[in-house]
């Protein structure tokens, strides 16, 4: 008899450990396929403060709140964008609803950036997406934001591609320089990397200089389209293996300046296209020549971009000669997706959604939270 009690009770151990589990996920899996998965994606990093909406791999909206306040102080300041995505978060997350046309009820996660990023920041967009989660009693799921820039690449859109594994990602943006191997969707190992300044914050620093506001980068690529990039030369850093340097960029720019002004005192104004168009062609040469090696290095030729500077029309231009002249196959991603934006880490949250992979309402921010 007490041997029937134990066999049953071990017996329903088993069932407990392994059984159930099984059918839990086998059922969350079944459910998953059948059904539209809605998550409301949250991204406020450093100064946008961006909601989105996505069905599955489709973004049904995307909201972004750009913060002009900083304009006035040439960066971003810490503690205002802080403040500024205290303001907008609500609003942002309504618009990105109603536009979607989808109701909070409906929603089957939340997705947030969890990091890298500045902390004050990053602290709005997490408590939020935490308190909505739990008010809502749903999923919650945290993004890594430079994973999120590679994988914008899976949103669905009518005529875009999306990359095969494993291929080579090349993230630009004002805070990361990074070549990635991207071996599957969550599984990236980061092969070089900036020692010092970011691609972005090179252009915005170079723009400081020539007296343009904040962000300049975008200035210098409109500038740089109607100027000689072979007018002015600028030194390329000697950096080993896939990493990179800009700050030496930055201080030549300076220098370069400074000495041209005591000549001509007019020097910026009469020369702009032309320094921008030189500065730009030295910072695209600077990355397509790690590209280059990485590829040689990795065998890999399936080439994408990723981050606010993938928006520029030098490297885009570089990579789409690249296909021509080396024969890679190259990602560039719809404008909406360079910048930051929501939408990429509602495609994150989708993802981890289909992998079960849920956050509890311990975790918390991180201000640098790296790949892989
Ligand atoms: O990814 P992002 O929106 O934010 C960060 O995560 O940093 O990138 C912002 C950076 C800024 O440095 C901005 O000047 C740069 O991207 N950027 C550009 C262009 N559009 C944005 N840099 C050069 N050319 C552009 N067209
Ligand atoms: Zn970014």
């Amino acid at each position: 008899m007490a041997r029937k009690i134990l066999i049953s009770i071990f017996r329903s151990f088993l069932i407990g450990c392994y059984v159930l589990p099984l059918s839990i996920q086998y059922l969350f899996q079944t459910q998953v396929k059948k059904e539209n998965i809605y998550i409301l994606a949250i991204e406020s990093s450093c100064d946008d403060t961006s909601a989105a909406v996505m069905c599955n791999t489709t973004r049904l909206s995307n909201v972004v709140a750009t913060q002009k306040i900083h304009e006035e102080y040439g960066g971003v300041v810490p503690e205002l964008a802080s403040r500024a995505h205290q303001q907008n978060i609500v609003p942002v997350v309504h618009q990105a609803l109603d536009k979607a046309n989808i109701d909070k009820k409906q929603l089957s996660a939340i997705a947030f950036t969890r990091g890298p990023g500045l902390m004050g920041s990053l602290l709005v967009g997490t408590s939020f997406a935490k308190s909505m989660a739990l008010g809502l009693q749903i999923p919650l799921i945290e993004v890594n934001h430079m994973q999120a820039h590679i994988l914008a690449h899976f949103i669905e859109e009518e005529g875009s591609e999306s990359p095969s594994f494993p291929f080579l990602a090349l993230t630009i943006s004002g805070g990361h320089t990074q070549v990635v191997l991207v071996k599957d969707y969550l599984d990236m190992e980061v092969l070089g990397e900036t020692l010092d300044d970011a691609v972005g914050e090179a252009f915005d620093k170079s723009a400081k200089i020539l007296g343009l506001p904040y962000p300049g980068g975008p200035l210098v690529d409109k500038y740089a389209r109607l100027g000689n990039p072979d007018a002015f030369q600028f030194p390329k850093p000697k950096v080993e293996g896939l990493n990179f340097s800009f700050s030496g960029l930055k201080t030549s720019v300076l220098y370069f300046i400074q000495r041209e002004r005591k000549k001509d005192p007019d020097f910026v104004e009469t020369h702009l296209n032309d320094i921008c168009a030189s500065i730009q062609k030295t910072i695209v040469n600077i990355l397509m020549d790690k590209l280059k090696a990485a590829v040689k290095q990795t065998g890999i030729t399936q080439v994408a971009i990723g981050g606010g500077v993938s928006a520029n029309s030098g490297i885009r231009k570089a990579l789409q000669e690249a296909e021509e002249d080396y024969g890679w196959k190259t990602y560039i991603p719809k404008f909406e997706y360079c910048t930051d934006n929501a939408a990429m880490i509602g495609i994150v949250g989708y993802l981890k959604y289909r992998m079960g992979d849920f956050s509890d309402q311990s975790i918390t921010a991180r201000a640098r939270y790296v790949i892989g």
